[in-house]
């Protein structure tokens, strides 16, 4: 796993601005040798993270990085009117930041951990997810939620809603839409994906872990990964973010929502879901552990099922599994 030292950590921020640094004018900011700072670079390639040489002038990052700071995010937290108290735990590297909650001790708090690189991070169904060094927001939050474990049908529908809606918030025309349950697309290609974990119930207070993959900075055109279409927030705004400000905003949309689904379950936003549902009226295929089903998609029911007519005009209602699109 990934560790980063102090002089290494203090390197990314000092090229964290883009431009290119000489070896004398690093070591002379960090106190040390201009050797030393090339052993440290050389570290930092070996780790994957892209530093490029620049011959007679220095060292410069492929991209400017502004690193995840716990004080930045309580600050943005404070600003943007969190309306819990929020324990952070922020790692330059981690396993998983949804395995990490699932080990953590519970607390009355909302625990949010992220990680600049992910070594194992997961996907749905056992899918790895992509989760290279300080590009994208890879970050886990759990909630104590006070209801009945049967209430929480349509959970993972409604937290992607959330995410979209911090999405608009930043680009509010950006054509994004949620395929049930929970991968946010835009144009065909995904943007950000979940994984939800409900934890075992205790005095009535259910835990639940929000894990959410959101592309931000990672180079989509240039650079697209093998097995499926991808796309980044930067593509889709033409701008970068700073990852400290994009997470505090992500929890924020997700109290909200999370406060009003507890209170009301799932109906007030039916309509909000039927506004972005990517399948409604497409030909998709839903695999299961248990087998697959074909038919037309239209829409979700009260309990957040996605309502399936097969060719026979047999309605399907299915809670949970894996679509994709068919030709007929
Ligand atoms: C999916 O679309 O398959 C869900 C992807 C979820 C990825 C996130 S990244 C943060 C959190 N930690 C993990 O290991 N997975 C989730």
């Amino acid at each position: 796993m990934l560790k980063l030292n102090n002089s290494q950590l203090a390197l990314l921020q000092l090229l964290g601005d883009g431009s290119c640094h000489s070896g004398i004018a690093l070591g002379k900011t960090l106190g040390i040798s201009r050797s030393a700072i090339w052993k440290q670079i050389n570290q930092l390639l070996e780790a994957g993270i892209p530093v490029k040489r620049i011959a007679h002038k220095g060292y410069q990052l492929s991209n400017p990085l502004i690193l995840l700071n716990d004080q930045k995010i309580n600050n943005f937290l404070q600003i943007f009117k969190f309306p819990s108290i929020a324990n952070l735990h922020i790692f330059n590297s981690i396993d998983s930041t949804n395995k990490f909650l699932k080990e953590l001790p519970a607390t009355k708090n909302v625990d949010i951990c992220c990680a600049e690189i992910q070594s194992q991070g997961r996907g749905r169904f056992g899918r790895h997810w992509h989760s290279p060094f300080g590009e994208n927001i890879y970050c886990s939050s759990r909630w104590n939620l006070h209801c009945d474990l049967s209430r929480l049908s349509g959970l993972s529908l409604v937290s992607s809603l959330a995410v979209l809606s911090t999405i608009k918030e930043l680009s509010p025309l950006a054509e994004a839409q949620i395929k049930w349950p929970n991968d946010i697309l835009w144009h065909n290609k995904k943007l950000c994906g979940s994984l939800i974990e409900v934890m075992a119930e205790s005095n009535g207070i259910i835990q639940v872990i929000i894990g959410i993959g959101l592309n931000v900075h990672s180079d989509t055109k240039n650079q697209p990964l093998a097995d499926s279409t991808w796309c980044s927030l930067m593509e889709i705004t033409e701008r970068r973010f700073d990852r400290n400000e994009l997470v505090a905003k992500l929890m924020c949309h997700l109290a909200e929502y999370l406060s009003q689904f507890i209170e009301a379950g799932i109906k007030p936003f039916i309509e909000e879901w039927h506004n972005y549902d990517y399948l409604k009226g497409k030909f998709i295929t839903v695999s299961q552990s248990t087998g697959s089903q074909s038919g037309t998609a239209c829409g979700i029911n009260e309990l957040g099922q996605l309502i399936l007519k097969d060719n026979e005009g047999k309605i399907h209602y299915i809670s949970s599994g894996d679509a994709s699109l068919k030709t007929r």
